[in-house]
């Protein structure tokens, strides 16, 4: 079989060499191929190649985790993921502060998610070897931030979903900022625990070492801000659209309704934040918790949901969270609105149920 692969071949597998998809290496080629002939030649080459295995079909990179995702910075979106986590001086500082403390010089770093790469050049600043991983295209941009700082070969980066990436070698070191909006949403645990497991040698430490999670107990009056924009745009109209408040009821009663809030968006607060959940991440082994929090009423009010914020301990004395008290970060607060609202009085304990399973994330409901 080796033997169909020659230098025209060799020479055609290097224009996939960052990941580039078959509609991409071909849109760069055929312009100035022709005769036909010449593209039929090309196809032929290429089922060859997928068929020894040396390129991958669009599923079989989905599968195994090494598809790479739309261009850099194709969306504003993307480049609005990564500016406001880049200008995000809270979190920019704790992590400088968390590797400065942490990284010894030509100690191996690994990186899971790496986006725009910032963190892994710190790391490389402070004169360690750095295994890098990032599963979206943005590594081109990562592939970018490296080569302008001063740092020479000392980051060497992966395509890749990092349970799917193989490394040369284990770390001495993860660091990782995979902490969304919804605190879990974006894979820290199962991402940590399975480099734990294949990426990291016995003894290795983790950024950030624990994470913990506080609940407050919220009036957000959810049902009545979706009352009254429903009635508003029904009498604009001159109809009623009390069945879908109707219905609004009864979704609520039965699923849970998650809402983010923004730094400077306010609701009411009805009580101080209880620490609900607390992972080491250098000894959890499942990524599934259930777990239980009082919340304890200090304002008369309507509940009807709970916030969550995390704090994460990047390294003895470097912390770095999103309470609401504390200054703003980029990151929202996550609303779980409950079944139902309830009037609440100073000294009132509302006590609640925190769950977090990987495929659905958390959920907060009233303890039984
Ligand atoms: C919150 S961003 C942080 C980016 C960068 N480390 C920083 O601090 O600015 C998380 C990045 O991790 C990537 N990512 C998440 N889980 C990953 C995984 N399991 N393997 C590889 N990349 C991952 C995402 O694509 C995203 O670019």
């Amino acid at each position: 079989m080796t033997a169909k692969v020659g230098p025209r071949s060799v020479a055609l597998l290097e224009l996939f060499g960052d990941g580039r998809s078959c509609a991409e290496v071909l849109s760069t080629m055929v312009p100035g191929l022709e005769p036909p002939e010449l593209i039929s030649d090309l196809l032929d080459k290429l089922t060859q190649l997928i068929e020894l295995g040396m390129l991958q079909s669009a599923d079989e990179q989905e599968q195994s985790g090494t598809a790479l995702r739309a261009e850099p910075f194709q969306t504003f979106d993307q480049f609005d993921y990564h500016a406001r986590m880049l200008s995000d001086a809270r979190r920019v500082t704790a992590y400088a502060d968390a590797i400065a403390a942490m990284v010894a010089p030509n100690s191996v770093v690994l990186e899971i998610g790496a986006g725009t790469g910032i963190l892994s050049v710190l790391a490389a600043k402070r004169g360690a070897r750095v295994l890098s991983i990032e599963r979206e295209n943005v590594i081109e941009m990562a592939r970018q931030m490296v080569a302008e700082a001063d740092i020479g070969d000392r980051v060497t980066l992966f395509a890749g979903k990092s349970g799917a990436v193989e490394l040369p070698e284990r770390a001495d070191l993860l660091v990782c900022e995979l902490v969304g909006n919804r605190i879990l949403n974006e894979g820290l645990l199962e991402s940590v625990l399975d480099a734990r497991r294949r990426l990291l040698r016995a003894g290795a430490s983790v950024v950030p070492r624990a994470l913990r999670v506080v609940a407050y107990p919220i009036e957000y009056g959810f049902r009545e801000r979706y009352g009254e924009r429903l009635q508003g745009a029904g009498a604009r109209v001159g109809i009623s659209l009390q069945p879908m408040l109707r219905w609004l009821d009864e979704y609520l009663s039965k699923h849970q309704v998650v809402d983010e809030l923004g730094a400077g968006e306010s609701v009411n607060v009805l009580g101080p934040a209880t620490r609900a959940l607390e992972v080491d991440l250098l000894d959890v082994e499942t990524a599934g918790f259930e777990s239980a929090a009082a919340l304890h009423i200090h304002e008369a009010g309507r509940l009807d949901a709970v916030l969550l914020a995390f704090e994460l301990e990047l390294c003895a004395g470097v912390e770095l969270d999103n309470r609401i008290e504390s200054a703003p970060t980029h990151w929202k607060n996550p609303l779980y609105v409950l079944p139902a609202a309830r009037n609440v009085r100073p000294g009132d304990r509302f006590d609640v149920r925190l769950r977090y399973e990987s495929q659905s994330g958390f959920s907060v409901l009233p303890a039984a």
